[in-house]
Parts: structure tokens; sequence; C-alpha cells
């Protein structure tokens, strides 16, 4: 089976490897039953790896690619940015020439992006013959919903579910969601989050990073000089442009932050989208940043003031050891809302709402709106809050495992007419996750 998976933007690469990671896992495993068993027949996977090149800096995309183990793309497209047609449109000329030459059997596409729909959409309509074969789409983290049709992600993910042939959702409103859109409960399966696999695998790695102390967070104990503590901090981001790219809701934003901003300090990572606003808006004073940035490294002399620490775009580890300490995580990110309910870290949203419902109902996140009033509020509220959240079900680390396990079966499924049990291999009969029927991550329809 030749498996090609797409990323493009930032928040991809977190998904993409634990499923590259499941791959690599499953095709060395076969070897080493083959070395056991030299006449037993054995599936590789081959898989091609190809980045749009949608983000393209050192600090949006390289960097996130040696924090994660992830291989060097196998192709590059270099689609860069670009108004969202042009974007979009320069994603699927390009994809469309590399899917005619690799011609694989399954297209997996990852998240809300762009490159998301652009890679799904060329693949629904290519045709590799006389009828009309093409790639199995793939659609890792279907079925969310904020409901919000100005959101440019909720329409690449309402269309990439609806052209996708197998949708893996991350939590049980996805099912229900794709449900009442008239999606065939046989497309979808609930395999859990791969974004929590990659959390779950590198957060002991993460605790080496050295981000606490390049931002002075961490200090030392009064009485033995030798155990440092760490400082109490919260952390922000913000760069939907919805939240950025208006002057008043911006500002609004930042007066709803400056309670915080004088209790502790606040490191702010800053988009590049959102670095230019700060500079057209002239912010900079308001901001009072501290902190320096040089060649993607944080420069901080001092003792940290309380007010917001600017930063430049942070690693995967570094971001990861940031949230995981903070007393409070101000957002308004999508994937932060699910890495902070695994890490028990409080949450505030600042959206009038989520696709990701889990995360309020688990009790680490909290939606607070655009207004200065309910930023505050809500920022009140989380950080007097005890949390000690339950993660949501199959949140586990082994989600990417299970869609290899599924797109295996599918496969052999289509290339035979044998049952799947009698083609499963042994290591994955005897894999815990994979013991399990493939209605074991479906859920019932309204449970
Ligand atoms: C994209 C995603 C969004 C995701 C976010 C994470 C879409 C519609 N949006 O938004 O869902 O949450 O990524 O960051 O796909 N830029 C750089 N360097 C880069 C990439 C971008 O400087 O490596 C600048 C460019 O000036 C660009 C701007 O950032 O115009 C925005 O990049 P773009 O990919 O268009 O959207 P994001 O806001 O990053």
């Amino acid at each position: 089976m030749k498996i090609l998976t797409v990323v493009g933007a930032r928040p991809n690469f977190m998904k993409a490897a634990p499923i590259i990671a499941a791959i690599n896992a499953h095709n060395d495993r076969l070897v080493a039953d083959c070395v056991d068993q030299p006449e037993r027949q054995v599936e590789t996977i081959r898989h091609t790896l190809v980045h749009t090149g949608q983000h393209y800096d050192e600090l949006m995309s390289g960097s996130f690619f040696s924090d994660l183990n992830l291989p060097k793309p196998d192709i590059y497209l270099g689609a860069g940015s670009g108004s969202h047609a042009v974007q979009t449109a320069e994603i699927m000329k390009k994809f469309e020439e590399v899917l005619s030459r690799e011609k694989p059997d399954v297209v997996v596409v990852v998240g809300d992006v762009n490159s998301t729909l652009a890679c799904a959409l060329v693949t629904s309509k290519i045709s590799f013959d006389s009828v009309g074969s093409r790639p199995m789409i793939v659609h890792v983290e279907a079925g969310l919903r904020s409901f919000d049709r100005s959101m440019p992600e909720e329409i690449n993910r309402i269309l990439t579910d609806h052209v996708s042939d197998q949708l893996f959702v991350t939590e049980e409103s996805g099912i229900q969601n794709l449900r009442n859109e008239g999606i065939s409960v046989d497309k979808i399966q609930f395999v859990g989050n791969t974004m929590i696999d990659s959390l779950l695998s590198f957060k002991e790695k993460a605790e080496a990073s050295t981000i606490l102390e390049k931002l002075a967070l961490l200090r030392q104990a009064e009485k033995n000089g030798a155990a440092k503590s760490v400082t109490r901090y919260a952390l922000l981001t913000l760069h939907r442009p919805s939240n950025v790219d208006n002057r008043d809701v911006f500002q609004n934003i930042l007066a709803g932050l400056e309670e915080l901003a004088r209790e502790c300090p606040v490191v702010f990572p800053v988009h590049p989208r959102t670095q230019r606003r700060i500079g057209e808006f002239g912010f900079e004073f308001q901001l009072g940043a501290n902190a320096e940035e040089n060649g993607g490294n944080v420069k901080v002399s001092g003792i940290p003031r309380n007010g917001i620490i600017l930063t430049a775009p942070l690693g995967y580890l570094d971001f990861l050891c940031l949230m995981k300490h903070a007393a409070l995580v101000v957002t308004d990110s999508g994937g932060i809302q699910e890495e902070t309910t695994i890490l028990g870290t409080p949450c505030v949203t600042v959206r009038e709402n989520t696709e990701r419902p889990v995360t309020v109902e688990s009790g680490t996140n909290a939606i607070a709106g655009t207004k200065a009033d309910t930023i505050r509020d809500a920022i009140r509220r989380q950080m007097s809050r005890k949390m000690g959240a339950e993660a949501p079900r199959n949140w586990d680390g082994k989600a990417a495992a299970r869609i290899i396990d599924v797109l295996l079966r599918r496969h052999r499924e289509k290339s035979s007419s044998r049952p799947f049990t009698s083609l499963m291999p042994d290591c994955l009969k005897t894999d815990a996750h994979a013991r399990e029927p493939i209605n074991a991550y479906r859920q019932p329809i309204g449970s």
C-alpha cells in the first residue's frame, strides 16, 4: 500500500508525525516477522510526505521537523503565502502534478488549513484511468464544527469532510456533526487525537527545554540555593484574522489582559500575522516587551517583570514546556485548547465558539468571547478553579496506530474478498488496539 501524507502549516506537523511513526512501526514489525516466518505474505506501507509550503519559515515549519523527528519532506511544493484563493489554487495546481506522478492508494490530509482542503479537493477529482480510479481520501481530525462559517477553517472542515472517503474523528461531537450532515456512518471512525499522541510522546523530552531559563522564569529556591522553582506566569497566543486584523477587536483583547499582566508575566510568542498588526496598529508600547528575538532564540536580561513578554514563534518542545508549567493559557488557537486539556492547564479561549466542545466539558477550557470584561471575568474564574480534568475518550496516545490499523484493513478488504481476520498478520492480532473489532472505534449514534 502506498500512502501519501500532506502537511502544510504549523498545526499540521504534530498531527501527521504520529501517523508516519505508526507506518514505520508497522513496517519494522513486518520485517521482524518476515525473518521469523519467511513464507508469510506481508504488506509493507510505502510512504511519501508532501509539504505544500503554506508555512515556510524556520520558526513556523523547519524547527517542527527536528522537534517531532519528522523525516524531511519527499516533495516540497513551495506554495507560500497569498490570499485564500491564490494560496489554495497554487497548492491545487502543484499537488495535481504530484498526484498524477505518484499515484498513491491513499491520501491523508490532517486538520483544517487551506492545504488540507486544497489537496483533498484535487484528490477527489483526479482520475488515473478510464474508469475513474483515484486514491482513497482520508481526513484526520474530521467532524469538528464551530458552526461559524465566517471562519475559513470551518469552510475547510466541511468541504474536506464531504469529499473524504474515510473520516477519523477526535471526539464524540464529530460523529454527530457528520451524521447530521448526512455522511454515512460506514465512513466514520472514532480513533482519538493524533495531536495528543505527539504530546504524550514528547512531553518528557519537552521537560529538557531551556525556555524557562531563557525567559528567566526559573527562580532559585530561597533557602538551599539548589532547587529551582517556576515563577507564576501566563502564556498567550493570538493569530486569528478576526482577532488581530481589526484594531478595535485586538485593542479590546489587550484591555481584557491588562489585569492578568499586572499580576504576572504573560509570555506571548507572536505569529507573523500578529507581529505585522502590532506594528501597523502601534501597539508596541502597550505591550511592554522585554524579550528580544535573536536568530530564533529568545534573550532576556534580568528578572522577568510583570507585563506582556513578546517572543518570536517558538518550536514545539519549547511551547509544550511553557504550556505545561503555565498558571493559565489564553489563546485563540484550536489545538491549544486540546493540549491544555491533557496537560490540566487552565485555558481561556478568546473566541465566541469552539469546534472542540470536549475541552469545555472536561473543565479546562472556558470560552470568553473577545470583549475586555468577558475575557477578564473568564481569566479570574479559570485562575481560581481547581483543575483535575479527565482525559477525553481515546486521547491515549494510540490514535495513529488505530488509523494505520483501519487503513490496512480497508486496503485488504478492497484487494481481497477474504474477511479481515484471516488476512490480519499475527503481530496485529496480538496488539491490544488491533484486537478490538473495527466497530469498537465507532460510536453508536445518539449515545
Ligand atoms: C494558518 C491556518 C490557521 C492556523 C494557522 C497556524 C488557514 C486558512 N489558516 O493561518 O488555521 O491556525 O495557520 O499558524 O489555512 N507567514 C510567515 N511565515 C510563514 C507563514 C506565514 O511570515 O512561514 C505570514 C505571511 O505573511 C502570511 C501570514 O503569515 O500571509 C499568514 O499565513 P497563512 O498561512 O496565510 O495563514 P495563518 O494565519 O498562519
